[in-house]
């Protein structure tokens, strides 16, 4: 493995107990960064003590948004070896959004060495507790200095990482989620599929609504028609009606999940009828009405496999399942999770193990 220049904390943090652990609260004591300049390409990989960045209130990424980030998972097995989920996916994607967003790509086995070389570092920040995980999360930010509208010249790579719990606070309890048509997330054309800070900026306003009518996330529904199902913002979205499951296909508006990808395959293994397709709020909750809507479940790192108990549309309650996780969704996250932790083969290969620094 490639070796950085490691400058070392000097006042290493009290680590959170594993119990209570949400997500994304606490973050770990170091952070790898590496600099992106034209005609230098990337250069000066180095790990720091974890701290604030410097930067000038002209720095693009303040005012123009061009910034990207992914996220990923390290695991501690029973076996208490670390281990990496699909870290290779996850760096493609990182580029897929890099290229949307105008920003330069870095190559994958230099996304994957800062992502050893960190995790190794910080492998006693990998909680123990079931359900527990130190999440990555790899961002790069357009660091020029100048207020016109033009993609940059230059850039910063970060990878910071945080020991989270549950994305949810109803932790892997079923979640109530409101179908949106006024509130849109992406158009086709736009930067729906790219994991860049703009997309969330675009959900705040319709989260907030949704929380206040008391459910938990958003469904969006295409920016055209304001009918077929998109995506949750924080997950993918599945439903299984009868004994088909149905997800939205990528086509340029929604994210190409990691573990959608992961859902996908385990349940053509299992020799499941899955389709990727468009479909209407109106024929999910038609299904809702008549019985035939079996399980919806939201899948995303964040969010691994997250039952949805309700669905709200236009005024209109459907209860899935009876509000209770269904035996799909359960079956998803207990292999999902059991790969992740180390506690079954991994037959896709993908799982790495992570390895130790000293
Ligand atoms: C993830 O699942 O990694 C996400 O990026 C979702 C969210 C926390 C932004």
């Amino acid at each position: 493995m490639a070796r950085f220049p490691i400058t070392r904390t000097t006042t290493p943090k009290q680590k959170p107990a594993d119990d209570s652990l949400a997500f994304g609260r606490v973050l770990t004591d170091h952070m790898f960064l590496m600099d992106y300049t034209e005609g230098e390409g990337w250069h000066s990989p180095r790990i720091l003590p974890y701290g604030p960045l410097s930067l000038d209130p002209a720095t693009t990424v303040l005012h123009y948004g061009q910034a990207i980030f992914d996220g990923l998972k390290a695991f501690r097995g029973a076996d208490d070896k670390v281990r990496l989920f699909r870290a290779d996916r996850h760096a493609e994607r990182f580029n897929r959004s890099a290229k949307l967003m105008c920003m330069p790509e870095l190559p994958v086995d230099v996304i994957r060495q800062s992502f050893d070389a960190l995790v190794g570092l910080e492998a006693d920040w990998v909680p123990r507790k079931r359900g527990t995980s130190l999440y990555l999360r790899p961002t790069i930010i357009a660091t020029d200095v100048m207020l016109g509208v033009h993609p940059a010249h230059s850039y910063l790579y970060f990878l910071i990482l945080s020991p989270v719990g549950s994305y949810y606070k109803e932790g892997v309890k079923p979640v109530r989620i409101l179908a949106t048509d006024s509130h849109v997330r992406a158009v086709k054309g736009g930067t729906g599929e790219a994991k860049t800070a703009a997309n969330y900026a675009q959900s705040l306003a319709g989260q907030r609504d949704a929380e206040a009518a008391g459910y938990t996330q958003v469904l969006y529904l295409d920016g055209v028609h304001r009918k077929y199902l998109d995506e949750v913002g924080t997950m993918n979205i599945m439903v299984k009606i009868g004994d088909e499951v149905i997800t939205p296909p990528l086509a340029g508006t929604i994210l190409d999940g990691v573990t959608r990808a992961s859902a996908l395959e385990l349940m053509r293994d299992w020799g499941l009828k899955v389709t990727e397709r468009p479909i209407t709020i109106d024929e999910v909750m038609q299904a809702g009405r008549d019985g035939t809507l079996k399980e919806m479940w939201g899948t995303g790192t964040a969010a691994v496999v997250s039952p949805v108990g309700t669905l709200g549309y236009k005024g209109e309650d459907v209860l899935i399942n009876g509000g209770q996780t269904g035996e799909l969704t359960q079956k998803l996250y207990d292999a999902i999770t059991a790969i992740q932790y180390g506690r079954s083969n991994d037959p896709h290969g993908w799982t790495s193990l992570v390895p130790a620094v000293d």
